[in-house]
């Protein structure tokens, strides 16, 4: 089978699931509660890419862990990256209307409704991961919080959205606009490498080529992000463009211009590649991924 071929249908597969999982954990209840889950289904139901659950996946095949822990923690990421979306989207934030080819959750519904919907997605995650399901060893359970806690909090995903607010005002060098994007972005994709090892139980000092993985398709990913931003079709993206220039925020993209920039992304897919040179087919999935961060149209 061409990696291409088992690509689409590895997405498809994990979209299913992930879709199946927000069904049944976003049941609506009868009650006045209703309108927050409606929210939530809205936001995380029917769309996206599932990049983050599918690197779990990927990362999990790598040492034969069972489909359903994989899963359970493809879905507590997911929680999280839409929470992320959703209030990213807000009037306060970046003001967008669309997103998933559909209106935000504040338009949808209104602001008060998305800022709530947000925060119990972000929970929900970790509701989900100290859940027996997820794992028989608490300590591994406990451990996967501990790093999800990490990469979505101050020295990751909500500090880098601090970076990038900072970044419309100050005039950031690369070093600068690297970090980032490392915490804005890299750090949930690092945890999806993170968990499958941790789950694997691989020592720390096996983990570093998935590691070096983690972090060049991060940044490559969220290169192509900004790139997407100036060239892409919004039709596609689902999502309004020309935002990243509007704002005048400092990214890789105008730090380094177009050609540059495309670059780079490709050759930190290379490198990320490289990072798995001790795997042998295992990690196709994985190596498919990579190319996939930067050729995407959406
Ligand atoms: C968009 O992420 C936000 C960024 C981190 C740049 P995705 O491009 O993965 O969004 P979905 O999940 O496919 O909608
Ligand atoms: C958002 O980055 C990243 C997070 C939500 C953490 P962007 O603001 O660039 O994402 P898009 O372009 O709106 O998807
Ligand atoms: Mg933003
Ligand atoms: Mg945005
Ligand atoms: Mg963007």
């Amino acid at each position: 089978m061409k990696a291409g071929v088992s690509l689409g249908l590895a997405i498809e597969r994990v979209a299913h699931d992930i879709d199946a999982q927000f069904d049944h954990i976003l049941a609506l209840p009868g009650d006045p509660r209703r309108q927050l889950y409606e929210a939530m289904r809205h936001a995380a139901m029917a769309g996206g890419k599932r990049l983050r659950p599918l690197l779990v996946k990927a990362t999990c095949d790598l040492f034969n862990i069972d489909g359903r822990a994989a899963s359970r923690v493809g879905v507590a990421i997911e929680c999280i990256h839409v929470y992320s979306l959703v209030h990213d989207d807000l009037p306060c934030m970046d003001n967008d209307d669309v997103r998933r080819g559909k209106p935000t959750v504040h338009r949808a519904f209104d602001e008060a409704t998305a800022v709530l919907a947000g925060d119990a997605l972000h929970t929900m995650a970790f509701e989900v991961l100290g859940n027996e399901e997820t794992h028989q060893d608490p300590f591994v359970r406990v451990e996967l919080m501990l790093e999800l806690a990490r990469a979505a909090g101050a020295s990751g995903m909500a500090g880098g959205q601090m970076m990038d607010i900072e970044a419309e005002r100050a005039s950031f060098d690369l070093a600068t606009v690297t970090r980032l994007q490392q915490l804005k972005t890299g750090a949930l994709f690092s945890f999806c490498l993170e968990a499958g090892a941790i789950m694997a139980r691989v020592p720390p000092e096996g983990r570093t080529g998935l590691r070096g993985y983690a972090r060049d398709i991060g940044l490559a990913f969220q290169i192509a992000d900004d790139l997407l931003d100036v060239e892409g079709d919004a039709a596609l993206a689902g999502k309004t463009l020309g935002k990243d220039a509007g704002a005048g925020k400092e990214t890789f993209v105008s730090l380094l211009g177009v050609e540059r920039a495309r670059e780079q992304a490709k050759l930190l897919v290379q490198q990320a590649k490289d990072h798995l040179h001790v795997y042998g087919s295992e990690a196709d999935l994985l190596r498919s991924i990579a190319d996939y961060v930067v050729e995407r149209d959406r």
